[in-house]
């Protein structure tokens, strides 16, 4: 089998990693991919959001699948372009992908389908959460607990210019559970939870992801079936219904709280840095589920992953920080740890930092406790002027 595999950060990097492992695909290929990739795949430089030489490229390739990363190519149609030139894809339709790209629509589906979420709140009032309605790359949901801060995040959701919602603020913590997916079909992955805070204590400003692991121990592997069922399923059962019927990931973001499970938001795509830890627990094989083979549950080691992110200076505030030489990574990967690339590129043979987002850092353990240690031991062999990473994560599981 031949695959190309559309992105170029820590998620498809540990997607590439995770097919190349089975024994299903013979050649692999990446889509612009990154340093990191270029080890077990051919990287080609067409990027994510071209649909037209996209499609080019996977027929000049044959392959026999491509798989999509990122959410904004299919919440652009890339899939349909490609399913209208007789490309196999795993992604979802642009119609479908509705679900991550328009919140209205996304509460729409599950008020349809029964499936618990915050509620809609006719009156901005503190406290509450105000939420942009389409793709805003993590920018887009201000918590507000005090009207100061409403009155803040009124001012800059209409500076977004797009439609948005005031919503109940729900309170408890936080998991991740993904659905492949294949119109009415899915089958669940392990519960992971991710950090969206860019500093030690959920504090600062929040980023695409600094880190991830799973398993959960308020939340058992055990646990996910029940979710797909009660979730995942009606929502998949309700897009169906809409025409509109879903094959690729569903992403569902949760929060336990004291009145049970509420959806936070669905995603239409694998989730960053959540993948990185959830893919290295995976004992079967990724390409049957991604080619829509669904008759059970994937094997799931007991084991656990716990990913750290290393990100460039001044990141979140600015992810501009190109060219710093890279040093450490094989040392790094020697410990046994799993060393992906999110961010960087080759100058002369350098490794250097490409901005924002550098390197996910995944380390194994049998445990949480012994796959954070494995982590922060591989970490601090890696060095690079200005990184920064949290030093809290998985702490006290
Ligand atoms: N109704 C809510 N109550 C409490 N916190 C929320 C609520 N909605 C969102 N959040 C917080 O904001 C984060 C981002 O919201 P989310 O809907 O996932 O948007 P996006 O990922 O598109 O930025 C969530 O992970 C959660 O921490
Ligand atoms: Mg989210």
């Amino acid at each position: 089998m031949r695959v190309l595999v559309v992105g170029s950060g820590g998620r498809e990097h540990a997607l590439v990693w995770a097919l190349s492992r089975g024994g299903g695909v013979d050649d692999l290929h990446a889509a612009p991919g990154n340093p990191g990739i270029a080890a077990l795949a051919t990287c080609h430089p067409v990027r994510a959001d071209d649909h037209a030489a996209l499609g080019s490229l996977a027929l000049e390739l044959r392959v026999d699948l491509v798989v999509v990363g990122p959410e904004g190519p299919l919440v652009a149609g890339l899939a349909d372009d490609l399913r209208r030139r007789g490309i196999a894809v795993f992604g979802p339709s642009a119609a479908a992908a509705r679900i991550e790209g328009s919140k209205t629509f996304a509460k729409d589906v599950m008020d349809a389908a029964g499936v618990a979420t915050a509620r809609t709140l006719p009156v901005a009032q503190p406290p509450c959460v105000l939420k942009a309605d389409g793709l805003a790359s993590g920018k887009g949901v201000w918590i507000c607990r005090t009207q100061e801060e409403l009155g803040a995040a009124l001012h800059s959701a209409e500076a977004l210019g797009q439609p948005f919602h005031a919503e109940e603020l729900l309170e408890g913590p936080e998991l991740s559970l993904f659905a492949v997916a294949a119109g009415g079909l899915a089958v669940a992955l392990p519960p992971a939870r991710d950090y969206k805070r860019i500093g030690d204590g959920d504090t600062g400003p929040n980023t695409g992801g600094m880190a991830s692991f799973s398993p959960l121990p308020d939340v058992p592997d055990s646990d996910a079936a029940e979710i797909l069922e009660t979730i995942h399923l009606p929502v998949l059962r309700e897009l169906a219904r809409r025409g509109s019927p879903f094959h690729g990931l569903l992403y569902a973001g949760l929060m336990r709280t004291e009145d049970g499970l509420r959806v936070i938001e669905f995603n239409c795509r694998f989730g960053d840095p959540e993948t990185q830890s959830i893919l290295p627990r995976l004992e079967s094989d990724l390409l049957p589920l991604l080619l829509g083979d669904l008759a059970g549950p994937p094997a799931v080691s007991a084991g656990a992953a716990v990913t750290v992110v290393l990100a460039a200076r001044d990141y979140p505030a600015r992810s501009d920080d190109r060219g710093t030489p890279i040093e450490g990574v094989d040392a790094a990967a020697a410990t046994g740890a799993l060393v992906l690339h999110a961010g960087t590129a080759l100058h002369d043979g350098t490794l250097v930092t490409n901005g924002g987002r550098i390197l996910d850092v995944v380390g194994l353990g049998e445990n949480v406790t012994a796959a954070r240690t494995a982590a922060y031991d591989a970490a601090s062999r890696i060095d690079f002027a200005g990184m920064h990473y949290r030093t809290d994560i998985a702490a006290n599981v």
